[in-house]
Formats: structure tokens, sequence, C-alpha cells
């Protein structure tokens, strides 16, 4: 089977992507498997060659351009798939089975380049278009979740063309400062913002607003725990991975506590994590309960990671987002649960040929 491995992309969290991608193609299986990288750079145009499998983080543009050629996906009339690829001397056409995005964020987790090769009819790994889609955007999530009863924190959300007047801050007075303002697109934490005034408020939205058309407010809750759990399955069967904690250093997991700091030798890196999660049996099934829940609700596919908030004052358990391709493809929550990282892999094969 030749797997073709996406990775790099047009989102805040290229980087992260280009970490998560090494690891997977170092965990497929060679035997079962030929692994034909593509890379996306970050103006969109993809690149298709061996090298790339060991690409250098901070790789200049240029030099990718002037390295390599450009390449696109193709379909053949036989059901076959073919990266057409343009070598010093001689043209030839790579040929594949299926797609497996290895991509965060804007453009790559949100349905769109699910929806470029579900277009093409290729067969591509984790969420459909729709799955994916929803699970980037935390309006349309959250709405969802409420609609079932998953707990989530109290929240409204505010569109660009919303006025910000009198009874606008008197509903941000009845959730209760300090909120956390949210672009409802991004992830890796960039764009959000704390506010414990009406001012701080108002700007953090003008922030926020530069980076997406919507924007949710939610009360921060200040005093909790991160509970992260990892779900592997499609509509008829879910599987849950054994819980981690994350411990924070600052208000918010910020960008440069989840991927910087330690040099991101594990993709979804830094942030130290307690593996498994020491809780009593009952919160953890509940979690596990939710985390299954939301991955059906939320129509995702594949591996994602569900995100929990545990108020620590009241013990209350709240969903805070999903990630339908996860870091790492949080392999080692499925290590902590007996799964190894390349069966993971299998298994998300196995289940996009269903
Ligand atoms: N969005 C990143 C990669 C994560 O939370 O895993
Ligand atoms: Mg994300």
């Amino acid at each position: 089977t030749n797997i073709v491995v996406a990775f790099g992309g047009e989102s805040v969290e290229h980087e992260i992507s280009i970490l998560s991608a090494m690891q997977v193609m170092a965990a497929l299986d060679k035997e079962k498997y030929e692994i034909i990288p593509l890379y996306i750079a970050k103006d969109g145009r993809m690149y298709s060659d061996e090298m790339l499998m060991d690409l250098n983080l901070y790789q200049d543009l240029d030099e990718i351009q002037a390295t390599f050629s450009e390449v696109s996906l193709i379909r053949r009339e036989d059901r076959n798939y073919v990266i057409p690829s343009h070598h010093h001397f001689f043209r030839k056409e790579i040929e594949f089975d299926m797609v497996f995005p290895v991509l965060h964020g804007t453009y790559g987790e949100d349905g769109s380049f699910q929806g470029y090769c579900k277009t093409l009819r290729i067969p591509f790994i984790g969420s459909d278009v729709c799955g994916a889609a929803i699970g980037q955007d935390k309006v349309i999530m959250k709405q969802l979740l409420q609609e079932e009863g998953i707990p989530i924190t109290p929240w409204f959300h505010v569109s660009l063309y919303q006025k910000l007047d009198e009874a606008f801050f008197a509903k941000a007075k009845r959730l209760g400062y300090p909120l956390i303002i949210k672009p409802a697109n991004l992830g890796s934490s960039v764009g959000i913002q704390i506010a414990r005034d009406d001012t701080q408020l108002h700007k953090a939205l003008i922030e926020a607003f530069q980076y997406d058309i919507q924007v949710v407010v939610e009360k921060l809750l200040t005093h909790v725990k991160e509970i992260n759990c990892s779900v592997l399955g499609d509509e008829e069967h879910v599987r849950c991975s054994e819980l981690e904690e994350v411990r924070k250093m600052d208000d918010i997991l910020s960008y440069q506590d989840k991927y910087i700091q330690d040099g991101g030798s594990k993709g979804m890196a830094s942030a130290s994590r307690i593996l498994p999660a020491l809780m009593d049996d009952e919160t953890r099934d509940e979690i596990q309960r939710y985390a299954a829940l939301t991955f059906e609700i939320l129509k995702a596919r594949g591996v994602a990671r569900i995100d929990f908030l545990i108020d620590e004052d009241t013990q209350d358990i709240y969903v805070n987002e999903i990630n339908t391709i996860p870091g790492s493809l949080s392999y080692y929550l499925w290590e902590a649960s007996d799964l190894p990282f390349s069966s993971l892999c299998d298994e998300l094969i196995e289940l996009s040929r269903k």
C-alpha cells in the first residue's frame, strides 16, 4: 500500500505538523507501506520527494521551491491516484492508494484538505469533511455539544457585525469576569486572551477579530486541571485511551508552553504531563464516556483528542475542545493504553478502508 503522508500546511501550526508527520513516517511499518511524503508549504504549494521525509523544521521556502518541483494529486480513470513528478532528467508518476493528512489547523484539519481529496475521490485517513470542519469551529462545536447535554463552560459567541454596546457588556457581566476570548477557528492558542473587565474585553475582541469573524467568549475557570483523552474509531465503534493531565505554566496553555519549550521532541510537546492522570475510577470513566460521546456528536473519525477542564473547586468536568488531527496523533496516549504507534497507524489505515 502506498501512503501519501501530507504535512506542513498553511496554518500557524505548520511546524507542529512537520513534527507530527516525521513521527508518523517513522512509525509506519515499512514492510507494509510505501511512504510518499507530501509537503505543503506555507503558501499552499505541494511538493513530493523522498528527501522531504527528513525535513528541517524551519526550511526556507525559497530553498524548497528551488530544490523541488511543485506537484498535485491526480485521479486516473482506473481508480489509480498519481503524483506526477518532474525529476531532473525524466518524468515519472508515483502511484498511491490513500492520503494520510497529518496537518493541524486551518486548511488541514478544518475540512478543506479533506474536501480536496474527496473531490478527487481519493481515500483519506481520519475525519470526513463535515467532522473536520465542525471540530475546528468552536461556535458550531459548542452548540452541538450543548444541545446534546455535554457539559461545557458557560459561553456565548460574538460576530464581527455585532454591536459592542451596553447590552453586550451586560451579557459579559452576567457570565462574570474573568473571561477567555477565542477566535472561533484558530488552534494552538493563537489570538486567545483573558479579559478581567470591559476595557480588556473590548481590546481582546478587536484582537480576536483579526483572526476570525466569529469569536467565543467563555467564563474562565481559574482553578482547573486540564485532562486529555484520545478516541479512536468511527461511527460503528470507538475506543478511549488512557487520560493525561497536562500541567500548564501560565493562565492559558500558550503556544509557547505547548510546543516550543522542550524543543518539541514530542510534537505536541513540552508542558509536562502526568500519564496516566491521577484520579478515581469514577471520574476517569465519566471523562472517557464524555470523550466518546463528543467524538460521535462531532462526527469525528480516525483518531482525535478531546481536551477537558476539571474545576478543582467543584470537581465539575467540562469538554473544552476536540482536535481531529491531534499533535503526534496522541500516540503517547495510545502507547500508555497498550497500542504501539505503528499499530495505531495500521488501525487508522484500516478504518479509512471501511
Ligand atoms: N492542535 C494541536 C496540534 C494539538 O492540540 O494537538
Ligand atoms: Mg487544534
